[in-house]
């Protein structure tokens, strides 16, 4: 079987908390905890989960602009955690990110053109530096007059294709989309999704897309991982986990999406998932959603789950959804 794309093995990233006039460590925020996922060349896979459980983290560590605790992440088959300085450069030409906020990741003293050329420049890009200016915003729907607006001067659309394609500039292989259509209206979301597709398939783009709406990751990721508290609680396809859910989490995350038919809706009764994310200071004993899943059992409060295959493909780490006995 040919090896995953991107591997993310056992990763644990913990940030310690200091005090005082000394800067002691008094305590430490674990935001990702022993997270194995695996992408494949050119699909995407979306991470969700509640705010605060580590998503963005997870994705830094990916980009390199936070170390792993512990663990190793692998890329085209080269343990990329252990590189340092210069040999990290190559990495950094195959992986490009595009963020919540075009607004605040595009200078607003430069003009879109001058964006993306400076980025072409510190890659030491050899070809004519305007020709592939115009040639990226093109492929992202922007036409030549954009390289000479200032980000202030484009609507929030415009903004976030400029900055895919100021990702797109150094050709990458992978692209870490962290909220990337969050802040937009939800008929500007519709054409960045598009374009987001559309360029995967042209270019063969690899995805790792984190989202808040469960229906755009429905729509555009092939696999889905949901995290809580750090940790990955249940993956699968996305068709599987959304029609086949098995964490009591993901029962609760789908079914807090509203019905888009409103009679439908009506008729509808929502479990709400009850109660704060605990603090990832301090997170509970046992299974970390214990203190807010519906069906918690004794044993979780105190034994932790693993995150056992229950299908091929299909993941979820719940005493509740135990794999299949083979005898
Ligand atoms: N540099 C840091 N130092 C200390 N704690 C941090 C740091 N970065 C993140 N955290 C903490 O780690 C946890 C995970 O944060 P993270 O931003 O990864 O979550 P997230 O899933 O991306 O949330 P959101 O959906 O709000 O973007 C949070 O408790 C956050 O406060
Ligand atoms: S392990 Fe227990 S507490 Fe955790 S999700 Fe499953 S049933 Fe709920
Ligand atoms: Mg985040």
């Amino acid at each position: 079987m040919a090896q995953p794309f991107l591997r993310i093995e056992g990763v644990s990233v913990h940030f310690p908390v200091r005090k005082g006039l000394l800067q002691r460590q008094v305590a430490e925020v674990k935001a990702v905890e022993n997270v194995s996922l695996s992408l494949n060349r050119g699909e995407a896979f979306g991470l969700v989960g509640e705010s605060g459980c580590g998503k963005t983290t997870l994705a830094r560590t990916v980009l390199r602009l936070v170390n792993a605790t512990e663990g190793a992440i692998w890329f085209d088959g080269q343990n990329i955690t252990e590189l340092k300085g210069a040999a990290l450069a190559p990495y950094r030409k195959r992986v490009a990110a595009v963020f919540q906020d075009p607004f605040s990741s595009l200078n607003p003293r430069m003009k879109a053109g001058a964006i993306i050329a400076e980025v072409l420049k510190v890659h030491q890009y050899s070809g004519n530096v305007n020709a592939r200016v115009i040639e990226l915003l093109g492929l992202c729907g922007l036409s030549d007059r954009f390289a000479d607006l200032y980000p202030h001067q484009m609507s929030g659309g415009q903004r976030q294709r400029v900055g895919i394609a100021r990702a797109l500039s150094i050709e990458p292989d992978l692209i870490v989309c962290d909220e990337a259509v969050s802040a937009l209206d939800v008929s500007i979301q519709a054409q960045i999704i598009n374009l987001l597709e559309d360029l995967r398939v042209r270019l063969n783009l690899t995805y790792l897309f984190i989202g808040h709406d469960l229906s755009i990751v429905r729509h555009l990721c092939d696999r889905v991982a949901v995290m809580y508290l750090g940790r990955v609680m249940e993956t699968a396809t996305s068709e599987e986990l959304f029609d086949n859910p098995q964490h009591p989490y993901t029962r609760a995350l789908i079914d807090a999406v509203p019905n888009p038919d409103p009679l439908a809706e009506a008729g509808r009764e929502h479990v709400a998932l009850k109660g704060e994310v605990p603090s990832p200071l301090d997170p509970p004993k046992g299974c970390v959603f214990h203190p807010r899943c519906p069906i918690a059992m004794e044993v979780c409060r105190t034994v932790e789950p693993s995150l056992d295959i229950l299908t091929p493909g299909h993941s979820a780490a719940c005493h509740a959804a135990s794999p299949p006995q083979t005898n």
